[in-house]
């Protein structure tokens, strides 16, 4: 069956299309801005107006949604992140940009508290520099209520405080918004492959050596991920996501097969930047590395892939298929 092309295409069990992937994207101030994020060579930061073409150039190309990350001006950052659920923010401003150009396009958006902390932690801190849970979760659901009001598809809790779940669904459904979706960062790890992300945005130097193990799950625990699991689906959780991607597809597929949900992967910045850079010095055939390792994540039993390659890999799929 392996022999010949006709009969491995009809015994492939799973398949890679556009309608597989989002796309993160890091948004930035200003009109006609972009910046190079120096260790996600190919990434860059956008201002909303080339925000607005670059979206319009993926849903084009069959993507059918975005992720959004803003990149905070440091003199907005302050210790009650109150920037996050300005109305008027920049990632309030991008959502709203983005459904009025493109309103077909889903959009999805980061609910955690790091873009605005001048510590660069994803919530409130105490006197100890410890992250406290429930004064978090007040802000979250302010900034999550800020986004749905903005017109955000999908509000995505990144910041793994407990409980914030099901007070962000109770606020959406008292609010009138209820339709937005939740997608909830369930089993996100600490992960040092988020390094390049926290330049992308600008939290890196701000949390200076910190780290965030008293709240993101340990790498060594897998059942741990399960029980997040089931809190955010009994919290209100529409969808669930793992994170990082390729290093957690046993994660991926513990889920998928226990709890049978919709299930997305985060192909993080550190994977992105070790594929790119392999395939800059000519070590690894970067169209072939990026479909493999985004099938693998789908083999595992991911129902989407948020991903940097998403456009390109959007283009590579239309060019196989036009052949
Ligand atoms: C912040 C957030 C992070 C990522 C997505 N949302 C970083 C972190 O938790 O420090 C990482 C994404 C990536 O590495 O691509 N809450």
């Amino acid at each position: 069956m392996r022999r010949d092309e006709f009969s491995r295409r009809l015994m492939r069990e799973t398949r890679l299309a556009p309608d597989d992937l989002i796309y993160p994207l890091f948004v930035l101030e200003g009109g006609n801005r972009r910046e190079a994020v120096a260790s996600m060579p190919g990434v860059e930061r956008l201002s909303i107006d080339l925000l607005v073409e670059e979206c319009t150039a993926a849903h084009a190309l069959g993507i059918p949604a975005v992720a959004l990350f803003p990149v905070t001006p440091p003199e907005l950052k302050s210790l009650d992140a109150a920037e996050a659920h300005n109305p008027d923010g920049l990632a309030q401003r991008a959502i709203r940009a983005l459904k009025q150009a493109v309103p077909g396009l889903g959009v999805m958006t980061d609910v955690a508290l790091d873009p605005f902390t001048t510590h660069g932690q994803d919530g409130l801190i105490d006197d100890q520099g410890y992250v406290v849970n429930d004064a978090t979760v007040e802000v979250l659901v302010k900034q999550a209520l800020s986004h749905a009001a903005a017109g955000a598809d999908i509000v995505a809790p990144s910041d793994m405080m407990d409980g914030r779940i099901g007070a962000i669904r109770a606020a959406l459904e008292a609010e009138g918004y209820v339709n937005t979706r939740i997608l909830a960062y369930s089993a996100k790890y600490a992960s040092a492959f988020y390094g390049p992300f926290r330049d992308a945005v600008g939290s890196a130097a701000h949390l200076a050596g910190g780290d965030k193990y008293s709240y993101q799950m340990d790498p060594a625990n897998s059942d741990e991920a399960l029980r997040e699991v089931a809190l955010d689906l009994a919290e209100g959780a529409d969808m669930v996501m793992v994170k990082p991607g390729l290093p957690y597809l046993d994660i991926i597929r513990r889920i998928k097969d226990e709890f049978g949900v919709p299930t997305l992967a985060y192909q993080v910045s550190g994977e992105y930047a070790m594929l790119k850079a392999a395939a800059q010095n000519g070590w690894l055939d970067e169209r072939k590395t990026v479909l493999e390792a985004l099938l693998s994540l789908k083999r595992a039993g991911a129902d989407a892939i948020l991903s940097y390659y998403a456009k390109d890999v959007a283009q590579w799929l239309r060019e196989a298929s036009s052949r």
